[in-house]
Parts: structure tokens; sequence; C-alpha cells
């Protein structure tokens, strides 16, 4: 597969991500103790996600990695969010639901906001953006777990030839997305209030879905037959995911003990467990799997 420019510097700030959050962990275990057996916190079990993370690594061996993924030239605007996850882990200690851990997408949809405008997310935006072609053709998109930047973003990319449908299932996400769109005069945008996991009926037939940074919230079956059925299995779905835990294993750990802390985390997707579904579900496709991006066509059922 031809890697796009935007897809190669996608997965250089996926890297520096990973690099920031390495180093932000080494030096949570050291302030912590928590490598040193014995010590209790209240929150045992992320305690006990921490030490089994951190127990029997090669640290040497994973502060190299991390030291030349953060010395690398890339859009390092995640460093907001990577803060605030290494902020929220000192609280998760504490409860799980410690208030100040604001990672919410209900609670804290304005720092969401932020985050969403930054990278990765802008920079999937730009590779998504580029596979379909936006502003060539006229195109009918539907984004499922659409958050609040890209409603706007594509709106504006594919023009005023294209049907753009957001669904978000939190309100305070949709009600950002509306107001940039309605601030941008994007008639041809639209944003309602759905869970990808539920059925979703449309009135139209659509050519592309887009699921991106959704499947590590979600199960993946209901997510995926909601793209068939939307495209009626015949259009594109374009997925991206932080990590495809079966590209790249040796970054889920560390990975895992941050975005646990986002409210609905469950696990990051694997590009075999989605093939499988789509297997199990009897649809005919084609795929292009990058590191961080699937390119399912669907070919009927
Ligand atoms: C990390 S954000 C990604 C937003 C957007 N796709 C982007 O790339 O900028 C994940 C979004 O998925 C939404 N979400 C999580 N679970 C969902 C579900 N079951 N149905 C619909 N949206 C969901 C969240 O509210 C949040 O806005």
């Amino acid at each position: 597969m031809i890697l796009l420019k935007a897809e190669r510097r996608l997965e250089e700030t996926l890297d520096f991500m990973y690099g920031y959050l390495t180093l932000r962990a080494y030096f949570f275990t050291l302030r912590t103790r928590l490598n040193e057996s014995g010590i209790g916190f209240p929150n045992s079990s992320y305690a006990e996600m921490w030490m089994n993370a951190f127990g029997s690594v090669d640290k040497e061996k994973l502060l190299r990695n991390a030291f030349e993924f953060v010395s690398r030239e890339c859009d390092a605007s995640c460093i907001d969010l990577c803060d605030t996850f290494d902020r929220a882990s000192y609280f998760a200690l504490i409860h799980p639901n410690h208030p100040n851990i604001t990672l919410g997408f209900v609670k804290d949809a304005d720092l969401w906001n932020i985050w969403l405008s930054e990278s990765p997310f802008s920079v999937a935006r730009e590779v998504i953006a580029e596979i379909l072609g936006l502003g060539q053709d006229s195109i009918k998109l539907v984004d499922l777990g659409c958050g609040s930047v890209s409603p706007a973003y594509y709106g504006s990319v594919m023009g005023s030839k294209g049907v753009y449908s957001g669904i978000d299932a939190s309100h305070s996400m949709v009600r950002i997305a509306e107001s940039k769109v309605r601030a941008e005069r994007l008639d041809w945008v639209s944003v309602r209030r759905d869970n990808a996991e539920t059925r979703l009926v449309a009135k139209r037939k659509y050519d592309a879905v887009i699921c991106s940074s959704l499947l590590q919230y979600t199960s993946i079956q209901p997510v995926l037959r909601n793209a068939g059925e939307l495209t009626d299995y015949d259009g594109v779905l374009v997925i991206f995911s932080e990590l495809f835990r079966d590209v790249e294993p040796e970054k889920e750990k560390i990975m895992n003990l941050y975005y646990s802390l986002v409210p609905g985390f469950r696990s990051f997707p694997a590009i075999s467990e989605i093939l499988d579904c789509l297997d199990s579900m009897g649809v005919s496709y084609r795929y292009k799997a990058g590191r961080n991006i699937l390119l399912v066509e669907f070919s009927g059922r």
C-alpha cells in the first residue's frame, strides 16, 4: 500500500504521542514508587495495572525508544492531551471517578473540543479527507462518533455539493459541533445525538462512513453493521485508530494505562478483529490496512 504523505505524518505524530506518554509514565512510576511492592493506593486495581505494565519491562529499551520518538520533528500538539492524561493518572490512584479526571466526552466536551483540533486527530482528518477525495466529487458522508470538530472541517472541505451527517453520543459534543456548523453556514452539514452501537435509521444511502477514534469506546460489530447498512453495503468505510493492537502490540500497555481514564474506554481494536466481524456478518468487501488507517470497500452481502 502506498503511504500518503499525510499518513506518514500521522504515524510520526502518534509515535511522538506514545514516546511522550512513555516518558511521563516513567516519571510517574518514580514519583509514586509504584514498582515497589507493598505500597497501597486507594484505587488498587489502577495501581495493579501500572505494576503489570512496568513490572517486567526493559526500562532502558523503553526509554531509548521513547527518546527516539520524541526527538523526531513532527506535530507535537497532542502534548496538552497527554499532560491531562498524566495529571489524571495521579488522581485515578485515589479514585477511578475522581472529579479532577477531566476526560469525559459529556462533562469535559469543551476540553475535548480543544484536543480534537490538535494532533493526532487533526492529522487523521487530513488523511481521511485525502483518501475520500473530499472536495472533488459530490459525496454523501456519515461520520460515526463525529465529535465537535470534524463536522465543520469535513463540511468545508467537501463543499456544498456534498452531504455530511455527523452522529455522536455526547449531547455536549453535538452542541459545540452544531454551533460551529451554524457559524460557518454549512447548510449541507447536520449533526445529531445518537448511539453508534444501536441500529441507525437514515433517510438516504451514504457513499462513505468515517469511524475516527471511536472503536475503542464501542463494541465493534454493531458499529460495522451500521456502517454497512448506511451505505447499503456499497460504499467505503474509513477507520482511524490511535492504535490497532495487533499491529503495534508493544504500545498497548502504556496506551491502555492512559486511555482507560477516558470514561467509556474498552480496548483498542485489532484489525483482525474487525475483519473477523465483517466475515461473520457475511459481507463482501476488500480492504487496505495501514498502520493506523483501515479502509474497507463494501461490495454487497
Ligand atoms: C476521541 S473522540 C473522536 C471524535 C472525532 N471522530 C474526531 O476524530 O475528531 C470520540 C467521540 O466518540 C463519541 N462516542 C463514544 N461512544 C460513542 C457511541 N457509542 N456512539 C456515538 N458516539 C460515541 C464521543 O462522544 C466522542 O465525541
